[in-house]
Parts: structure tokens; C-alpha cells; sequence
């Protein structure tokens, strides 16, 4: 990060900005984080804020007020979004408005500032439902659900301002990242549910057959990967699949928390959801070629941290749940 002093983070204070957040601010970035605590949570960052981090409670879509905070800023990582294929499917308006909108205003704060580098999360949601793996980044894009969709036109927002304006825009297309903080609250990611219901004794639900497969990313290892991208070069506006590139059905998965918590609980199977996708695994050998991305931690020690976090969490042992070193 050496060209770089000063980084803002959108979403900031939920699971994976928390996690960039604290990644840059121990790298002795000045960070600002935007947020407007829709779904985060203080509690990611408030070890940061006592150490002095800012932090910006507002909604990105608020042009007017945000677009001071982005002057003189080096970095922007735009991660504020209303995440989550279950909920986008229960609230596609909001969620178009909230994620379109957000970016946009982002987009437009960091050419007003003199942004040098900006960073779109999009999701590998944007392939949709194609069996075709592991999954390529120059595929043919057809998402199926509204939340994927949000994402596709972001990733055209940022080539268009790219485009127009000179700004430097790159995408990392995320595969099921899961680690410490990330939200259990309304069932919408598969490790966290899982990971809650066997601390609190109750079956593990797969919704379908289980057969589903997906890429599970740790979170340490998504954090490296964007910074590699972030680090990257300058041009033409590039998306880089960010995932561990193992494939493993929901079944497995189920099996490796049932062993890790000695839960002797049963699995029970129930109707598929909406925008079911049958199979999903990232290749990820152009940010291996181009970046250098090495993936660093396997399935079973990611959720090995992760249960340990939502153990002490669940005790309220106040989890910090930093999962990554800076050295
Ligand atoms: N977790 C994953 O596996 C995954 C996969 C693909 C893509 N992504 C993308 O990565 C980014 C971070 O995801 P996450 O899992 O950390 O989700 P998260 O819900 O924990 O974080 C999103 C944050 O954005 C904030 N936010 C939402 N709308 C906002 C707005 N209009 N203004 C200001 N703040 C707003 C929320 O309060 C929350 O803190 C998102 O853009 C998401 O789409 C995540």
C-alpha cells in the first residue's frame, strides 16, 4: 500500500469492510469508514474507534454530505450494499435503489475528490445459475436475482466511469466469504446459520437436496485478495474472481460442522429457496497469474476460527474477531 496514505470504506462497519478497515489501519493508513448501520454493527469497529479511526454514520446515497469525506482520499473500497440474495428476493426495490444509488453517489464523491484507486465489491452472483465450473471471469454474466443483478450494473457503473471520467475502477467478484463477524441474524448465509444452530443444539437445515455446491472463501483470504487488486494496475477497468477455487456441496459442508461441533443433531432437508443455484466454484488463476493470490486457509480451519468466534460471541466474551496479520 506504500503509493497510498489515506483509504475510505463503505459498509465499514459490517463483516467484510470491518475486516478491510482494520486491514489498512494496521498498515498505518489514515481510514475513514461510511456506514450507515442498516446492517453493521459498532461493535465490529469499535476496538478501532477507540483507537482513534473515523467514522462516518450515513447513508452513502447522501451526496451532498458524504462527497467532503472523500476529498484527499486515496483508496476508496465500496462496499456498502444491502447484501444477501433472500433478502434482496423480499425487498428488490429497496435493494436496486440502495445499491445502484449508493455506488453511483460513490462513484461520483471519488472523481469530485481526486480518488486515485476505487474498489467495487460485486459478488459471483452476477454468473447466475450456469453449471459451467469452475467459473471464469470472461463467462457470459446472467444473474437471476435481483441482488445480482444490483451487482451487474455496478460493475458497468464502474467501466463507465472509468470511461468517462478517468476514474480508476477495479471489481472483485466475491465467493461465499465467511469468517468472524459476519451476521447470523436472518439466516441468509449458510456458514453462520449452521455455525448458530449447532452451538445452540438445534438440526442443521439444507434447503434442497444439498447436492448445491458452492466456494467457501475465509475472510483473511478475501481481505488479501482485494488488497492485491487494490495494489493492482491502472487501465481498463478489471474483475478478478476472489474464492478459494474448492467446490463443496452443502451436504459436506453440513458434515464438517456436525463433526467440528460433536453436535449429535440431525439434518434435516426442506424446500429450495428462490434463485436455488446448483453449482458454483471460482476459478481463480487470473488473480493468481496476474496478482499473485495464493489462498491460505482450507474449509475446515476457516470454520474452525469461525466457531471459535461465534462460541465466545455467544458468551459474550467480546470477540474482536481480527483473523488476519498485517506483517
Ligand atoms: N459476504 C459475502 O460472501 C459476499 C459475497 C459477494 C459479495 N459481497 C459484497 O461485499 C460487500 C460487503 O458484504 P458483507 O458480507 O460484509 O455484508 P454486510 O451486510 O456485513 O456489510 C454491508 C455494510 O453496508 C452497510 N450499508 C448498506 N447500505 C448502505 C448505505 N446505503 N449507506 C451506507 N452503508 C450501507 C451496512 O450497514 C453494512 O455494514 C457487499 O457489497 C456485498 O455485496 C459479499
Amino acid at each position: 500500500m506504500d503509493k497510498y496514505t489515506t483509504a475510505l470504506v463503505t459498509g465499514g462497519a459490517g463483516f467484510i469492510g470491518s475486516h478491510i478497515a482494520e486491514y489498512l489501519y494496521r498498515q498505518k493508513m489514515k481510514v475513514i469508514i461510511v456506514d450507515n448501520l442498516m446492517r453493521g454493527k459498532v461493535e465490529n469497529i469499535s476496538h478501532l474507534l477507540d483507537e482513534g479511526i473515523e467514522f462516518v454514520k450515513m447513508d452513502v446515497r447522501n451526496y451532498d454530505v458524504i462527497k467532503d469525506h472523500f476529498k484527499g482520499v486515496d483508496l476508496v473500497f465500496h462496499f456498502a450494499a444491502m447484501v444477501g440474495v433472500k433478502f434482496a428476493t423480499k425487498r428488490p426495490l429497496e435493494v436496486m435503489d440502495s445499491n445502484i444509488g449508493g455506488l453511483r453517489s460513490a462513484l461520483k464523491a471519488s472523481v469530485k475528490g481526486k480518488v486515485k484507486k476505487f474498489v467495487f465489491a460485486s459478488s459471483s452472483e452476477v454468473y447466475g445459475d450456469i453449471e459451467v465450473v469452475p467459473m471464469r471471469e470472461d463467462l457470459p454474466l446472467s444473474p437471476i436475482s435481483p441482488y445480482g443483478i444490483s451487482k451487474i450494473v455496478g460493475e458497468a457503473y464502474c467501466k463507465a466511469f472509468s470511461q468517462k471520467y478517468g476514474l480508476n475502477t477495479s471489481i472483485v467478484r466475491y465467493f461465499n466469504v465467511y469468517g468472524p463477524r459476519q451476521s447470523s441474524e436472518d439466516k441468509s448465509w449458510v456458514i453462520p446459520t449452521f455455525l448458530t444452530n449447532a452451538i445452540e443444539d438445534k438440526p442443521l437445515v439444507i434447503h434442497g437436496s444439498g447436492s448445491q455446491t458452492r466456494d467457501f472463501t475465509f475472510v483473511s483470504d478475501a481481505i488479501e485478495g482485494t488488497m492485491l487488486i487494490a495494489k493492482g494496475g491502472e487501465g481498463m477497468t478489471e474483475s478478478y474472481n476472489i474464492g478459494s477455487g474448492k467446490e463443496t456441496s452443502i451436504n459436506a459442508l453440513a458434515e464438517l460442522v456436525l463433526m467440528l461441533s460433536e453436535s449429535k443433531k440431525d439434518i434435516i432437508h426442506t424446500r429450495r429457496r428462490a434463485f436455488h443455484i446448483k453449482r458454483r466454484c471460482a476459478d481463480i488463476s487470473k488473480a493468481k497469474e496476474r496478482l499473485g493470490y495464493r489462498p491460505k486457509v482450507n474449509l475446515k480451519d476457516g470454520l474452525g476460527m469461525t466457531w471459535d468466534y461465534f462460541v465466545r460471541q455467544k458468551k459474550n466474551t467480546s470477540p474482536r474477531g481480527t483473523c488476519h496479520n498485517t506483517t
